[in-house]
């Protein structure tokens, strides 16, 4: 691994708990209005949507878009949004009972407990539809329209079966069943490395980056992606719930073979370094630089949530 230009520990923290705070704020804002005998749905996409989180995918839309030299809040929002929506109706679905059967997501009892398992399952469907509404709705101003069309490509791919959507099928289907490194590696890549490829991808498209650029940052995404699934199941085990905000155990609770209970705990850690470097490498070697975002996938390695 080369060295990289990092972040002070406490301009990096400063940074990152303003922008968490901007996201929250800015995506809020997004979340539909005025309906009338269907409201219970605006109740339960804000229940799950402004639950917290980390904001992980929109704060990398955002970092690419400027990296590639983007400068209006206006042009990238509705992505941010999307994609933040887009994910919340992804865990909202992986709690259900009929998937994973977990209570508690992001310091709270999961949507279909609050509001029902029918309310759960349409809540999720509109995060996803209203997530859609939105980024197709930015191309109304006339503006960037080519980019923003792309964008819109991109994040219904990565969300679908040929992403996301598609490494869920693999993961419920074959939970219990021994798995090969090729079968986990799609699952993975797939489950959780599509939206943040996604995320990666559709920030420097919408900033017009050139087409090499865009293709690295996916292959850094899916390091990052890789990377991001190991140590989620690692926490699942060494974390405690109050700590994680969700349950722990879940992946034994089942049945589910993850990257730590067949190579190993030391693997499992060896592995979320070197394919974190990985995706650190492939950034060092686009032509622009950002250093917070180099210190954010840095400071996922050893992240505790
Ligand atoms: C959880 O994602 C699901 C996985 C892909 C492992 P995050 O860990 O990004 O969840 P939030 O958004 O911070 O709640
Ligand atoms: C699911 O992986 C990733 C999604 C696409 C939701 P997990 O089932 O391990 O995610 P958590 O641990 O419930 O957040
Ligand atoms: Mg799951
Ligand atoms: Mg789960
Ligand atoms: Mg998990």
């Amino acid at each position: 691994m080369d060295s990289y230009i990092l972040m002070d520990k406490a301009d990096f923290d400063k940074q990152l708990s303003e922008e968490t705070k901007w996201i929250e704020e800015s995506i809020k804002e997004f979340l539909p209005k005025g309906t009338t005998y269907q409201k219970t749905i605006n109740d339960a996409m804000e229940y799950s949507l402004m639950a917290g989180g980390k904001r992980l995918r929109p704060m990398i839309i955002w970092e690419t878009y400027k990296m590639f030299g983007g400068q209006d809040k206006k042009q990238v929002l509705p992505f941010m949004a999307a994609i933040e929506m887009i994910h919340t109706y992804s865990l909202v679905h992986d709690d259900l009972p009929a998937m994973d059967n977990d209570e508690y997501r992001r310091g709270r009892k999961t949507t279909h407990i609050v509001y029902g398992e029918d309310m759960g399952i349409l809540a999720g469907d509109a995060l996803l539809n209203y997530a859609y509404e939105i980024a197709v709705l930015s191309l109304a101003d006339g503006i960037n329209i080519q980019n923003k069309a792309k964008a819109v490509q991109i994040l219904s791919n990565k969300a679908g079966i040929f992403g996301m959507l598609g490494g869920q099928v693999a993961d419920v289907e074959n939970t219990g069943k021994p798995l090969s490194e090729e079968k986990l590696e799609f699952i993975y890549s797939l489950k959780t490395g599509a939206l943040i490829e996604a995320a990666f991808m559709a920030g420097a498209v919408l900033a017009d980056a050139d087409n090499n650029s865009v293709k690295a940052l996916e292959e850094a995404g899916h390091n990052i992606g890789m990377a991001f699934q190991i140590q989620d199941d690692i926490l699942d085990i060494t974390s405690t719930s109050e700590e994680l905000g969700k349950p722990v155990h879940s992946d034994e609770k089942n049945d589910k073979l993850t990257y730590v209970t067949i190579y190993g705990m030391d693997k499992a850690v060896k592995a979320v370094k070197e394919y974190s470097e990985t995706a650190l490498d492939i950034l060092n070697n686009l032509p622009v630089k950002n250093i917070y975002l180099n210190t954010l996938v840095e400071k996922l390695i050893g992240r505790r949530k």
